[in-house]
């Protein structure tokens, strides 16, 4: 069945892709953020993308990354890329990952009259720092709420878990000054006492990350170093 795979390598100077004939797209990935979860051990292989053609023909649908060793040709196979799981090390080779259908990570659309999010509900307690890395692994961003409707979503969901919720929303660069975790811009402060519970944010012991209540579906500026759940969503 896999005699005839045709593949095709495509390396630019950044980053490769792995095109196997048989319908997988692999794409170089940095292993810092998160780590695929090993198959089995590795072994010698003839070049990058007979790595990847044999950790396909081997463990077919459970193949979703592989590693190759440039110098050494140790091909290592790899499952699902686990967020909060420390990556391998890089002097095992270069990760590739399979160009996902989202479906796999548990993103898909949710609505709430003109907003649309192409989102994932992890609900596992983990700090601010941990939350903006999970999402980075998964290709997302931590959710931001940039109008009302995509916060009245995001209030919906996080009231349903009954669990406070971080949400892409900081002031870690200057006391104050809150900014949307994706790409760095500011927070309307036409929206701050929409948003946020009308006693925050108060910077409280140094509060520079933002949660959302539960209860009251307002938000809160917290200690970066608390625990909650947390909402990637992708572009
Ligand atoms: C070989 O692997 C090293 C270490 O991961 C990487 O920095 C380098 O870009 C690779 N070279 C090629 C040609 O892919
Ligand atoms: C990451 O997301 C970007 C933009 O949404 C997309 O172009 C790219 O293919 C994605 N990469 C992976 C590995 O899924
Ligand atoms: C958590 O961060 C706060 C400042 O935001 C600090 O006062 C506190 O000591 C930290 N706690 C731990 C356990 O690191
Ligand atoms: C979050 O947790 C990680 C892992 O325990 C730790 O390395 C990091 O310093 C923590 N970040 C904050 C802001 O507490």
């Amino acid at each position: 069945m896999y005699k005839h795979n045709i593949f095709l390598l495509l390396c630019g100077l950044a980053s490769c892709t792995v095109a196997l004939a048989i319908g997988r797209v692999f794409v170089k990935t940095k292993v810092s953020l998160c780590g695929p979860t090993r198959l089995d051990i590795g072994w010698t292989d003839r070049s990058l993308a007979s790595c990847g053609v044999n950790c396909i023909k081997r463990y077919q649908g459970y193949c979703y990354s592989f590693m190759f060793h440039n110098v050494t040709n140790l091909c290592t196979p790899g499952g699902q890329l686990m967020p909060l799981k420390s990556g391998p090390d890089e002097r095992e080779g270069d990760l590739f990952v399979l160009l996902s259908d989202d479906a796999y990570y548990g993103f898909g659309l949710e609505s709430y009259m003109s907003a649309t999010v192409n989102l994932a509900f992890y609900q596992i307690d983990v700090n601010y720092t941990q939350a903006i890395g999970a999402c980075q692994c998964l290709n997302s961003s931590l959710y931001a709420a940039k109008s009302l409707d995509k916060f009245n979503l995001y209030a919906q969901l996080v009231h349903g878990v009954a669990h406070d919720t971080w949400i892409g929303m900081n002031d870690l660069e200057t006391e104050g000054r809150f900014v949307w975790s994706d790409d760095g811009q500011p927070f309307d402060t036409q929206w701050m006492t929409t948003f946020f519970q009308f006693d925050q944010p108060d910077n409280y012991l140094n509060e520079d990350c933002v949660e959302m209540h539960w209860d009251n579906q307002k938000l809160n500026d917290d200690s970066c170093n608390k625990t909650f759940y947390f909402i990637c969503e992708k572009q």
